[in-house]
Parts: structure tokens; sequence; C-alpha cells
């Protein structure tokens, strides 16, 4: 296969209780038919509310198999629990082993890597980073042998948080810590990812459309496919509107487009809390998400 087409989404945030959200993936999923690329790949925040919800996990995946595509994925803070960070407060939903293995149950391995139109892709669980917990260990160990035997050949990297926002020594400040990979894990990612010739690294989580080259890696962060929040909420980086980004991969080149599929609507966070879910009290942090 010299040509690999990959269609990325994210921040799906599926449940049976959120009918808003389930119209923008069955847009997204009418546009995947159309296209059929050889893999969809869903970078996390899949199901709403994984930790204390399993059905929301068990109901996206079975809207993604009734796609008629491949599907990869990798966890969400809402599927798996959030990471600690050294300057932020402790998160709602703390990361855990017993989510993460939640999360395996239903998708499979948190983490993998594989090769197609000479590239090495690879896919991180980026919520057990900072965490203690063995899993984070055993994924850089795991990490190190992947990087090692891709032998030259460009690399893609995918997580659910983008690794930082600007730069790799960005200050990790108490507003935006749970944005990114949080410190000191992100630093041995970096230098780790030195040692390879990394040309993409595409996330999710932040629900904007950004797209950026920092030295000689192109950063894309995909739109969530559900919704968006809004100022009031959330600062703007890059883009607020619902979608997906199409990938085509050759060797040694790839290309990335930005796509609305038809018909999805910019639902508002506050929209789903007000009407669909329950809504949380008012709060002047910013929203985890
Ligand atoms: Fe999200
Ligand atoms: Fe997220």
């Amino acid at each position: 296969m010299t040509t690999f087409r990959l269609t990325q989404i994210s921040d799906t945030h599926l449940s049976r209780r959120s009918p808003k959200l389930i119209r923008n993936f069955e847009r997204i999923a009418e546009h995947i038919d159309a296209t059929r690329p050889d893999l969809v790949l869903n970078s996390g925040d899949i199901g709403y509310d994984g930790p204390t919800q399993p059905d929301d996990l068990e109901f996206a995946r079975s809207l993604h198999d009734a796609m008629p595509v491949a599907c990869r994925y990798l966890p969400g803070n809402h599927d798996i629990g959030d990471n600690p960070t050294q300057i932020g407060p402790v998160p709602a939903q703390l990361i855990s082993e017993k989510g993460r293995q939640g999360y395996i149950l239903v998708f499979g391995d948190d983490r993998w890597r594989f090769e197609a139109a000479g590239w090495c892709f690879v896919g991180l669980n980026s919520l057990v980073m900072n965490s203690g917990l063995v899993s984070e260990a055993e994924q850089f160990d795991w990490l190190a042998g992947e990087l090692a035997s891709c032998n030259g050949k460009p690399v893609a990297l995918f997580l659910h948080k983008p690794i930082f926002l600007n730069a790799p020594d960005d200050p990790e400040i108490e507003s935006s810590s749970f944005r990114y990979v949080p410190m000191p894990a992100r630093r041995r990612l970096v230098e780790m990812l030195r040692s390879v010739d990394l040309r993409l690294v595409g996330s999710g989580h932040v629900h904007q459309r950004r797209d950026f080259t920092y030295q000689h890696t192109r950063h894309v962060w995909s739109p969530s496919a559900g919704f968006i929040i809004s100022d009031a909420r959330q600062e703007r980086i890059g883009i607020k509107e619902v979608g997906l980004v199409e990938y085509r991969f050759q060797p040694d080149s790839f290309e990335v487009r930005h796509v609305r599929a038809a018909g999805q609507v910019d639902v508002d966070l506050e929209e789903i809390w007000a009407k669909e879910q329950k809504a949380p009290a008012p709060v002047k942090a910013p929203a985890t998400i």
C-alpha cells in the first residue's frame, strides 16, 4: 500500500442521553461511509462519562462498529479519568487503573503501533502520564522499544492531549495545565521523540481546530466531532467548530485536510448541560475539556 488514508475524529462524547451528539456522529459516519478511508481513528473522549457510566463506552463502541471501515481508538480523560498535574487541582475524575481497564475491555489496547505507506504510526495513552501508575512506566518502556524499531521511517504520533501549546518548554500554568501532556512526563516524552523522524502529532481534547508546525513536526489539533465550548468557559486558541481531519500518507510525505461533514452542527456545551445532561452549577474555572 503506497497511499494510506486515515480519518481522525475526536471528542465524540457519546452517550444514549445526548441525541444532539449522536446526530453529529451520524453526520460524521455518513461522511466516512462516502469517503471510505483505510482507517478511522477516534483520538479520545469517545464516550461522555466512561468512568462512571460504562454504558457510554459500550454505546459509543456500537456506533463505531456500525461504520463500514476499520477503527482504532485512544482513551480520553472522559473515558478513563484525567492526569494529575504538578500545578493544577486534583482532577474531579482522576485517572485510575480501574478506569483504564474499563476502557481496554471495550476498545482494546490503550497504546499501539503499526506501519503503513512507509510510515510508523504510534498511538499513546496520554492520561497515564504523570500518574505514577504502573502502566505509565510500562508505556514509556514500550514506547522506547517501538521507536527504536522505526528504522528511520517517518513517525506519526497520535494521543488525546496535545503535547504542548506552542513549544515543549512552555511553562505549565494552573489555568491550562489540564490541557496538555503534564510535566515532567512531557519532558521525558519530548526527549524520547527526538530519536526519531517525528513528522506529525495529531491530538484532540481542546475542542478547537488548530494546525501549526514547530521545527520539523506538524501539530494537528482535531476539533470535536460533537460540540464546541464557548469563549466564556474556554479561551480561544484555534478555530471553534465541530468537524474532523483527513490525512493522506505516502512514503516520505503527507497531506492534511480539515473537513466539516455535511450537516454537522456547532452544538455548544451549554446546550448539552442545559437540555440533555444534568447541568453542573455554573463555574468560573475553565471546563476541563
Ligand atoms: Fe473532549
Ligand atoms: Fe479530553
